[in-house]
């Protein structure tokens, strides 16, 4: 396997080989497109165009000791082939260029020098109605465009869902998981271990992980949050679906209002949200809120941490929300 590094004569010899460079072109610079952790991604300057190229490895970028599905930028190039064929999908989505399945490197449209939405965790931002709107109605022709009875492939990424199913439902409730959240924010740990022992909160949420394993009927994005939808000049675009699979619109919405929560949106924004969406395609309310109730928990006290800035007595009072919301 072929690892990719930012020396600009190595890349040259490599997109040479592929065609993904074309006569007479040459790279005049690399840089970082944006914060990542799980993957090497690079964008490319030539002399008259710009591109992409993103490489999975079978370890996390940021964390080479940690483990992760080698191939898993495959599963990503098969979400935009597949999105391909729905517009306005397609129109808010960067273009794939190219594909190297040998070396599980892809290579697509640079979408420009945007931000993601991650900002919005800051006290005080306000989600534009406009981009909610915009996440939303992604989501709903998503969801009710690319389905069983539409697709002869179903893509079911079981190796991504697995990391994701430990990260969510397992690794933040086990005893000695090695974080301490004392560290992030002093007085969390009590929290956590608080929740780690209520034996009727787990068994619910081993039953929505054991839902989540399951295969459902529509594509997911599977990773619908601030960090995967970017602001451009040409409005707000969505990437990074590594961890889609088919499965339950509950799931990706819930994930969705859990950051919304934790950046602190106002129950208005949460509400039009749910409506908006359920004005699209269909919803169940209550197992959304779990779902909802399940991301808050985990981000709040497990490992995938986000730069959160509500304080300590507000992330309580979600912890206990969304316990609330399981058991009842
Ligand atoms: N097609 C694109 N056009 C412009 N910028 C991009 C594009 N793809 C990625 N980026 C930028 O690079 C960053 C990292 O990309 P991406 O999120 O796909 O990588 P990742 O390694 O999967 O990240 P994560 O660890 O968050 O899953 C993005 O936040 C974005 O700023
Ligand atoms: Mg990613």
């Amino acid at each position: 396997m072929i690892k990719l590094n930012n020396n600009i004569e190595d890349l040259t010899k490599y997109l040479q080989i592929k065609d993904w460079l074309k006569e007479n072109e040459s790279i005049v610079a690399v840089e970082k497109p944006g914060e990542g952790n799980m993957n090497f991604t690079l964008r490319i300057l030539t002399e008259t165009r710009s591109f992409i190229v993103k490489q999975s490895r079978d370890y996390v970028e940021k964390y080479p000791q940690v483990a992760a599905p080698a191939e898993r930028v495959l599963r990503e190039a098969e979400f935009y082939e597949v999105i391909e064929s729905v517009p306005s999908l397609k129109a808010m989505m960067p273009t794939l260029i190219g594909l190297d399945k040998d070396n599980s490197v892809m290579v697509m449209e640079d979408l420009g020098n945007g931000s993601d939405f991650t900002y919005l965790y800051q006290l005080g931002k306000e989600f534009l109605e406009e981009d909610l709107f915009a996440v939303i109605d992604f989501a709903a022709c998503l969801h009710t465009s690319i389905t069983t009875e539409t697709q002869t492939h179903i893509i079911t990424n079981t190796k991504m869902r697995k990391l994701n199913h430990e990260h969510i439902f397992n690794y933040p409730y086990a005893v000695n998981n090695g974080i301490n959240l004392d560290d992030i924010l002093p007085g969390l740990q009590k929290e956590a271990n608080r929740l780690k022992a209520d034996n009727v909160l787990k068994a619910e949420i081993k039953k929505l992980g054991d839902l989540y394993l399951e295969d459902g009927d529509i594509l997911l994005h599977g990773d619908y949050f601030p960090g995967s939808w970017l602001a451009t000049v040409g409005g707000l675009k969505i990437i990074d679906p590594e961890f889609c699979f088919f499965g339950k619109a509950e799931f990706e919405i819930g994930v969705m209002l859990a950051h919304l929560k934790m950046a602190n949106q106002s129950s208005i924004i949460i509400e039009k949200a749910v409506k908006r969406y359920k004005s699209l395609a269909d919803l169940d309310d209550v197992l959304c809120y779990k779902f909802m109730a399940i991301e808050i928990l985990r981000r709040i006290i497990g490992l995938a941490q986000l730069p959160l800035e509500i304080r300590l007595e507000k992330r309580i009072k979600l912890l206990n929300e969304s316990r609330e919301i399981l058991v009842s």
